[in-house]
């Protein structure tokens, strides 16, 4: 049919035709609003799960209401060995615009501005020459005294504290989304748990909204005891049957086009419901098909092609990233979880490929840097990309 009209989106973080089977979350998340909003206390929410669930897309909406409902909101996202200064100013600037916009005392808004520029160029390391000196782009002149310790920690409250202090004016709060969490560096974990912790006691209505992968929740333990009682995890998964269909329904329909519930039947089979996958073979059928209703025919000739896709676009540009010794390694765990994407034993991949275990720890770290695996208990390692496992397998033959 038509590729101009094909509704599908695979590709990270692009926005799907249709959000299906997240109203869990969606509604946490309009009672977190309202709470805060009211200074009520309550926990903020870290969204956790593999690849491809729509982690990404589900902040993008989080972050969406936040602001029709007249918030500041601004996104993070956490790269490993990046310090978080520079993209948090970078979202709080943002956030302080969308606030400014109702603000009725202008210097004020300008002092809160002052007070995240002198944040931000504590980014630059002490002594860079001044012409190596990164420059935020925040219009104002930098305060100081405030938010520019240098200490992280002491540098979030403030600088925190003044933002939602802006919006406390306004009657509203903010909203920081912060993508990729497992990526910040131990030191920022550690610092932003205990901003939130402190803004949480206080009543200021700012919320932090996490999203990572499934290891996060200990990341974050790790780093600070108390964060079970300042978070609420919210698991994101594949799509149950009925959700699954509905992202592929809905989208169809809305373009006049009907598919086959056999059709549904082999597309469920092969997606798994994880929506990613809903996408890739969703777009893919689409422009297999040549006639509505789209039949169980148009899956089978369109699920090769989705395939290769995959193995290119989801696959193969994360296994790109792997050196020849991170490969054997993802090769045996493929091998031994038989392409089920279940936790392995790290004994046991020591014990396939024939070499110490301690020989293999910098493979291993180095694909966890990477966020190809997950260790969820200890010992055990897993696929960070769901159908991983049977990808690899099938490279081989
Ligand atoms: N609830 C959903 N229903 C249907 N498709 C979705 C849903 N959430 C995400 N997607 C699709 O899944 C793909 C991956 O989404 P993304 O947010 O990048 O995942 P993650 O951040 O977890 O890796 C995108 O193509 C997106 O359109
Ligand atoms: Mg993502």
């Amino acid at each position: 049919m038509d590729p101009v009209r094909n509704p599908f989106a695979p590709g990270a973080g692009q926005r799907p035709p249709e959000l299906a089977g997240r109203d869990r979350e969606l509604t946490a998340f309009e009672v977190v609003l309202e709470r805060v909003a009211r200074g009520r206390p309550e926990r903020s929410l870290v969204l956790t799960g593999l690849r491809g669930v729509g982690k990404t897309v589900l902040l993008g909406e989080l972050r969406s209401m936040a602001m029709r409902r007249g918030w500041g909101a601004g996104k993070v996202e956490a790269r490993p060995d990046a310090g978080l200064r520079r993209p948090l100013s970078a979202a709080l600037h943002r956030a302080v615009r969308d606030l400014a916009l109702k603000h009725r005392a202008p210097d004020r808004v300008e002092e809160v501005l002052g007070v995240l520029k002198a944040f931000a160029l504590r980014a630059n390391p002490d002594g860079a020459k001044l012409r190596d000196r990164w420059q935020p782009g925040i219009d104002v002149p930098a305060t100081s005294g405030r938010a520019d310790s240098g200490d992280i920690e002491i540098d979030l409250v403030e600088l925190f504290t003044e933002v939602a202090d802006l919006a406390t004016d306004v009657g509203t709060g903010v909203a920081l989304l912060v993508d990729e969490m497992q990526d910040l560096e131990p030191e920022d974990v550690s610092a932003l748990c205990a901003a939130c912790h402190e803004l949480s006691q206080s009543g200021a209505p700012l919320v932090v909204v996490g999203a990572g992968l499934p290891h996060l929740p200990a990341v974050l333990s790790a780093s600070k005891s108390y964060s079970e009682r300042l978070f609420r995890y919210l698991r994101i998964d594949r799509l149950e049957r009925d959700e699954a269909d509905r992202a592929v329904i809905a989208p169809i329909g809305r373009e006049d086009a009907e598919i086959t519930s056999e059709a549904l039947d082999m597309l469920f089979e092969t997606s798994g419901g994880y929506p990613y996958f809903v996408q890739a073979y969703g777009k893919a059928i689409w422009d297999a098909a040549s006639l509505s209703p789209i039949g169980v025919q148009d899956v089978r000739v369109a699920a090769p092609e989705a395939e290769a896709e995959l193995a290119v676009g989801f696959f193969g540009s994360r296994y790109e990233r792997a050196t020849p010794s991170e490969r054997e390694y993802l090769q045996a765990m493929a091998e031994l979880s038989k392409g089920r994407d279940e936790p392995v034993g790290t004994a046991r991949i020591a014990e396939e490929l024939g070499r110490k275990p301690s020989s293999l720890s910098p493979a291993r770290d180095s694909l966890l840097k990477k966020g190809l695996v997950y260790s969820g208990e200890r010992g055990h390692i897993a696929f960070t990309v769901p159908h991983f496992g049977r990808f690899l397998l099938g490279r081989d033959g």
